[in-house]
């Protein structure tokens, strides 16, 4: 499966070097399209859910601001790229020559860039910050974290920002190619999810939304979410998770991601009402339900994107054509590198995948 690597690889690199070329390419057709043809993982759900807990135990780093209240004021792309050589780093899209090795500055980084747009407010912004996370222990994936959704505006806040942040979030979820993370705390009514509510609305079939349930750990004692966690409340096409994220007091001392996930995998191992679901439970496990989910959209997709990149070929090979004209060097420099990965993904296709088994396990 090297090759499926490979190519998720790539993928991710021209999704990468194609959010670099910034407002040169913003307004191209070709790169556009091409980006809204890759898959990528949306969090959704209400304020303080525990979306940005999700999606770091994913990660496996601590590196996000988390905690109760508005903390997430703009969208976060988040770029992970799987490396052979055993580095392990963070690059922001607005840095593009700072390398950070130490998570903590990331955290601080992303808290930096949010006031710099935002203030320091309750404010929110559409404006996305860019990160990649260069790691042995990733999986190819690209994953935004979004503000969470509310019922009503707080002192500080714009009174249409309840429908600010929903628009926000649809903006991301609507597309077809998004995969859906519906966030929904266990210890509050399943039927008033607000991740649920949306999720629904975009994607009515349930085939790109993954529920996720957490705070099972903060349910009232005597109640369980067996009910939701086997399908029974609210049916989707793909499985239930269960989570136990670190609580406040957790964060508060520190408790590290290591001994948070075995805090986790005790808790399910443990537990009287999960004990049945175990292995299907907690942050690992989704994280890697997600990635083989995202192997078989990407394989199921190579055809269209394969055409989309051809079609991207021949336009890049005429964008270089032009380059008498002024454009920034960056630019240039971007536009050849897309123009290298394209080649790459397509050579690749051909060399592995081709022979109208785009599918086939090799
Ligand atoms: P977000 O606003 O949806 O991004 O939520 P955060 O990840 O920032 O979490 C909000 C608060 O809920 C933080 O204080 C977390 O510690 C806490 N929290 C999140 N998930 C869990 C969980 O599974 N169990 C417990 N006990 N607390 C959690
Ligand atoms: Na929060
Ligand atoms: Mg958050």
């Amino acid at each position: 499966m090297a090759t499926m690597e490979s190519l998720i690889g790539l993928v991710n690199r021209i999704q990468r070097a194609c959010t670099a070329l910034g407002d040169y390419g913003g307004g191209d057709q070709a790169f556009s399209s091409l980006w809204d043809a890759l898959p990528s993982v949306a969090v959704v759900g209400g304020q303080s859910s525990g979306k940005s807990s999700v999606l770091e135990s994913i990660v496996g780093r601590d590196f996000l601001p988390r905690g109760s209240g508005i903390v997430t004021r703009r969208p976060l792309v988040l770029q992970l790229q799987k490396t052979e050589d055993g580095k392990e780093y963070a690059e922001f899209g607005h840095l593009p020559r700072r390398r950070f090795s130490d998570f903590a500055s990331v955290r601080k980084e992303i808290e930096d860039e949010t006031d710099r747009i935002t203030g320091k407010t309750k404010q929110i912004s559409p404006v996305p910050i860019h990160l990649s996370i260069y790691s042995p222990n990733v999986v190819n994936l690209t994953l935004i974290d979004l503000p969470g959704l509310t019922k009503v505006a707080v002192e500080g806040q714009a009174q249409t920002i309840v429908e600010d942040i929903e628009n926000m979030v649809r903006s991301y979820v609507e597309k077809p190619n998004c995969i859906i993370l519906a966030i929904s705390p266990a210890n509050q009514d399943i039927a008033t999810s607000d991740a649920i509510k949306i999720a629904r609305e975009v994607d009515p079939s349930g085939d790109r939304t993954f529920g996720v349930l957490t705070k099972l750990d903060l349910m009232d004692k005597g109640t369980n979410a067996v009910d939701v966690l086997e399908g029974r409340s609210y049916r989707l096409q793909h499985p239930w998770v269960g989570i136990v994220n670190r609580s406040q007091a957790d964060i508060n001392k520190n408790v590290d991601m290591m001994a948070a996930r075995r805090k986790e995998r005790e808790y399910f191992a443990t537990s009287p009402d999960y004990g049945h679901l175990a292995g299907k439970m907690g942050s690992e496990y989704l994280a890697k339900l997600l990635s083989r989910h995202l192997e078989s959209v990407i394989k199921a997709r190579i055809p269209s994107i394969t055409s989309l990149i051809n079609k991207s070929i021949d336009e890049l090979e005429a964008e270089m054509d032009h380059l008498g004209r002024p454009i920034g060097l960056d630019a240039g420099a971007q536009l050849y590198t897309i123009l290298e990965l394209c080649r790459a993904f397509d050579k690749i296709f051909k060399e592995h995948l081709d022979g109208g088994r785009p599918g086939g396990d090799r």
